[in-house]
């Protein structure tokens, strides 16, 4: 296998679309040349033929106030009309939505009509409990239909949806509540997950009982785990019981294009998540034209599957918006990819047919080191174009993907966005473009990437540097809720009119892009977001801990792996005997202040940091300890004897 793969890679760097996909191909090549033209008229026709506008827009972009960009804003529109009743208006009532697939192996199939009829009902409830235009409402549920629902019943009566990943603590979930201000927070009571019911709402009681600013009136509660919860009856709701009772007669409301749709938190270089602000128009529309040309969409024909949760930017823009607003059939599925057995997504694949298979590096890799017996124990042969996100994919295990998921030769998109875009940026366009394995390839029609040098001048041809977006683009981040000198401070002073990305890039012979990680203190750990900052805070907030810091270092499976260096306070050394004990403290400490996927890999205790004579810590050479190298140049440390210290103790 190792040894097929290697040729592989050697013989075949780039694969050229097969005939018979390019003869059925959505895309087309002359969109590059449409958007190169005039890529104003291509966005506007994209808007115009993608989306049903109440009132149609005259203004295509306002960037007159840059880096506020306003686009179609003067046009009005519902996003859950257009991610629902239309379809049903245009006869597809019965087409299914949601094929949704619990972990336990429960299912339920979800039409496009039932889709609608319970949104409106939900919209209803949320009326009814005072939630009303540009209120922030904050949901915390598990991967259940109630979950699209809800986003969808917020976005239908132009409230804001801002919502937490079930895997975050009751901190981060409180610390969310209050920076959004939310007046109502819809939950489960638990959800299933490695085949154990993982508690919700007792996580939201201790989130509002920690919430400072007190806004919270009521709790949505959707009956899933079935496990006990404590109950105030002044304040929480069951979703069966309200949403089932409300009417399902609902008039939508049309909204500016601009109107605020979303809020979803994501890590930054501090220790206080950023309120990534999207609106609805621009984020509509590229989010459509994304999944349908990347994906090849065929929606009377296609069932699509990403596998991304709901609480990330994938799970908004690919398993609700994009697809339900192109009229997709889609599987939903609740659990992790090993429960109950390790051929679990390959079953559900077999069982729904999946034609569209959207997911991580960080999933690919951890199949690959099961082995191909398991997905051969399937029937994968529904399978017609992979896609991947959320951090680099290695060439190995692309090809991978495409031999031993796809059958050795269906497209792999491998798609470059972040949770600021909105939607994706960079990919190759499936029968169009020839695949090259490991790179992201090209920008989509109607978006401008450039790489800078740190001195903001154009890398030209073949070379690395900075990713940077060069012009506006409908689906971008209108900004930071609540802090508009942070959005400014962050993406635009650098290059000033350019947004920069905080990735590093680098353009190959052919003009293709390779993403190179973060140029930042940001991780990126099984393709989430984490700020070292952020868990160093946590770690510092523990009262044994003195000092901390925390590095991102290359893991073979999820990407990178969270790696800190504590001092302990010297009151606490004595009290410490064992320190393997104090390691694994720590870790479940971050754990339960941020949440299970902040935990750290490993933890060492150490009794000094390398810094500079400036009192910077010097990453880097941690860094190097954690991946196990020779520790490099240490010139510039205020004490080089330190590395030699620490080196010993972590050994
Ligand atoms: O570093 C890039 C990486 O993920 C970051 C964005 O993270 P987030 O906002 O959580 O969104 C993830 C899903 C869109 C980027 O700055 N990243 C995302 N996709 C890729 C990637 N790195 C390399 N290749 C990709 N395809």
């Amino acid at each position: 296998m190792t040894v097929q793969i290697d040729h592989a890679l050697e013989e075949i760097r780039r694969f050229r679309p097969s005939p018979e996909f390019a003869a059925q191909a959505v895309a087309d090549a002359r969109l590059y040349q449409e958007a190169e033209g005039d890529r104003l008229a291509f966005w506007a026709r994209q808007a115009r033929e993608l989306l049903q506008w109440e009132k149609p827009f005259t203004r295509t972009l306002d960037w007159s106030n840059p880096p506020f960009a306003k686009w179609f804003d003067d046009g009005e529109l519902n996003v859950a009309v257009n991610c629902l009743d239309r379809h049903v208006d245009a006869g597809h009532g019965d087409r299914v939505a949601l094929h949704w697939e619990g972990e336990p192996g429960d299912s339920r199939d979800v039409t496009y009509a039932q889709l609608t009829d319970e949104v409106k009902r939900a919209a209803n409830v949320l009326t009814e409990l005072g939630v009303g235009e540009g209120d922030r409402v904050a949901i915390y549920l598990p991967m259940i239909p109630e979950a699209v629902v809800a986003m969808l019943a917020v976005a239908r009566i132009g409230a804001v949806h801002s919502v937490v990943f079930g895997g975050f603590s009751a901190d981060s979930l409180a610390s969310r509540i209050d920076d959004a201000e939310a007046s109502l927070v819809i939950t489960a009571d638990g959800g299933y997950r490695k085949g154990k019911v993982f508690p919700l709402k007792p996580v939201v009681d201790e989130a509002l009982a920690k919430a400072e600013g007190g806004t919270v009136r009521n709790v949505l509660v959707v009956r899933r785990g079935e496990n006990d919860v404590e109950w105030d009856a002044s304040r929480d709701h069951w979703w069966h019981e309200t949403v089932a009772e409300a009417s399902n007669e609902h008039e939508a409301r049309a909204f500016g294009a601009e109107h605020p749709l979303f809020i979803l938190y994501t890590s930054g270089t501090t220790g206080k998540p950023k309120g990534i602000l999207h609106t609805s128009g621009g984020y509509l529309t590229q989010a459509a034209f994304t999944h349908r040309n990347v994906f090849d969409l065929h929606p009377e024909t296609d069932v699509y599957w990403c596998t991304a949760d709901v609480g990330w930017i994938t799970g908004h823009s690919y398993v609700v918006y994009g697809p339900l607003a192109n009229g997709a059939t889609q599987v939903l599925y609740e659990g992790t990819p090993d429960t109950p057995h390790p051929g679990r997504w390959w079953e559900i694949v077999e069982k729904y047919q999946v034609s569209i298979l959207y997911t991580a590096p960080t999933a690919i890799r951890s199949f690959m080191k099961l082995g191909r017996q398991i997905p051969h124990e399937f029937n994968l042969r529904s399978l017609r174009l992979l896609g991947s996100v959320g951090e680099p994919i290695n060439p190995e295990a692309w090809i991978w993907y495409r031999h031993v998921i796809g059958g050795g030769s269906i497209p792999v998109v491998d798609t470059w966005w972040q949770t600021e875009t909105g939607a994706i940026m960079i990919s190759a366009l499936p029968g169009i473009t020839d695949l090259k394995p490991g790179s992201a390839q090209v920008a989509i029609p109607g978006i401008s990437i450039d790489i800078l040098s740190d001195d903001g001048t154009p890398v030209e041809g073949e070379g690395g540097g900075l990713l940077v977006v060069t012009e506006p683009w409908p689906s971008m981040l209108r900004g930071i809720w609540g802090d508009p000198e942070r959005f400014k401070e962050t993406y635009w002073e650098k290059f000033g009119d350019k947004y920069f990305a905080g990735d590093g890039a680098r353009r190959d012979e052919d003009g293709d892009i390779w993403l190179l990680g973060r140029v930042d203190d940001v991780m990126n750990v099984s393709g989430h977001r984490l700020s070292t900052a952020e868990i160093e805070s946590s770690l510092v907030a523990h009262p044994w801990t003195a000092e901390a810091a925390v590095v991102g270092a290359a893991d073979e499976t999820t990407g990178q792996a969270v790696v800190a260096f504590v001092i302990l306070k010297a009151s606490q050394v004595e009290h410490v005997t064992d320190v393997s004990e104090a390691a694994e403290e720590l870790r479940r400490h971050v754990a339960t202040q941020i949440g299970a996927i902040a935990r750290p890999r490993q933890v060492f205790i150490v009794n000094e940091l390398p810094k500079t004579r400036s009192g910077k810590i010097m990453r880097r050479l941690l860094r190097d300890l954690a991946e196990g190298r020779q520790v490099g140049d240490t010139t510039t440390l205020a004490d080089t004897s330190v590395m030699t210290a620490i080196t010993e103790q972590v050994r």
